[in-house]
């Protein structure tokens, strides 16, 4: 595995792989790896020639200065994940490196950066879709992957691709979660151990919400009043939203005829998650 730091051995590394004829899968990740980062390591491993991952925890993406100071940063462990999962490249930036002094352009998704996490955390999106849009640049690769748990994101990113005419192709794949249902996450660690067990309620509302809706509950509200009152038991938890939305445009439906999603975002004592599900209604069958 080779670990580069600056933008010209990355661009040297990139070259020679093309010249090669490799194919590049890319994961973008801010570090803390887990679970849910390996499972996109191995999708692209298995998809591609070379695995390119970068680790850069993203300043511009944080709207808080605790937030930013409090993320988890166990680079050694993360450098020794990497190596066991066959990365090939990775690329760990410094943030002089990707925002030297004068850095002053912005990649921004107007409308679907609008509601939900846009909404509770200004100016977060257009940090992600910068850093992004930066690292495809860089990398080049053939396939980036993302994860499903941060829904809104994947769907911003690939909005930002189409629009940009970036030749890349953008998987999303679905959400590894712990044993007991809750999303993994790095920012689970920081947790409390009192608040971890309660904090399952976030994916047993979820699937009350599915299980709703694929018995025949064709009302937005009955199904999303469930699952807020199910994730207000959850002590010292206040719920930012819980809500379905349509899968493309991320608005809420009126009434849930197809596939819906449903997002979330509660905090937990001082740590904020987020989770997502599709649901699919199950196709009535007529009485003939
Ligand atoms: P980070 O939170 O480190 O996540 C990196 C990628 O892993 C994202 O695509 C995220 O959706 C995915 N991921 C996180 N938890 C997951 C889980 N439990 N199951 C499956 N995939 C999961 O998301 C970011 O970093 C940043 O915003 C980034 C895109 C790197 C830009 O800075």
């Amino acid at each position: 595995m080779q670990i580069v730091r600056g933008i010209k051995p990355l661009r040297r590394l990139i070259r020679r792989a093309k010249k090669q004829g490799k194919t590049i899968g890319f994961v973008p990740t801010m570090g803390a790896l887990h679970e849910g980062h390996l499972s996109l390591i191995r999708a692209a491993k298995v998809g591609n020639d070379l695995v390119a991952v970068s680790i850069f925890v993203n300043p511009i993406q944080f709207n808080r200065k605790t937030d930013l100071a409090a993320y988890p940063r166990p680079l050694r462990q993360d450098i020794r994940l990497c190596k066991k999962s066959g990365v090939d490249f990775l690329f760990i930036p410094s943030v002089k490196t990707m925002y030297p002094a004068g850095f002053q352009t912005i990649c921004e998704v107007l409308e679907l950066s609008r509601p939900w996490e846009g909404f509770f955390r200004p100016g977060h999106f257009r940090g992600v879709t910068t850093v992004v849009a930066k690292l495809l640049n860089l990398v080049q690769p053939d396939t980036a992957y993302f994860g499903e748990k941060d829904f809104q994101q994947a769907a911003i990113i690939r909005r930002m691709v189409r629009d940009l005419n970036v030749d890349v192709r953008i998987k999303v794949l679905p959400t590894i979660r712990e044993k007991d249902g809750l999303a993994m996450s790095s920012r689970n660690r920081l947790l409390p151990s009192e608040l971890r067990r309660p904090s399952r309620t976030l994916f047993l509302a979820l699937q009350e919400g599915r299980r709703l809706i694929e018995s025949g509950e064709r009302r937005r509200s009955v199904v999303e009043r469930r699952m807020r009152s199910m994730i207000r038991t959850i002590p010292r938890s206040r719920l930012e939203y819980c809500v379905l939305v349509d899968p493309a445009g991320l608005r809420r439906v009126p009434s849930i005829k197809g596939e819906v999603v449903a997002l979330l975002a509660v905090w937990v004592g001082s740590t904020r998650l987020i989770d997502a599900m599709r649901i699919r209604p199950r196709r009535t069958t007529r009485m003939r």
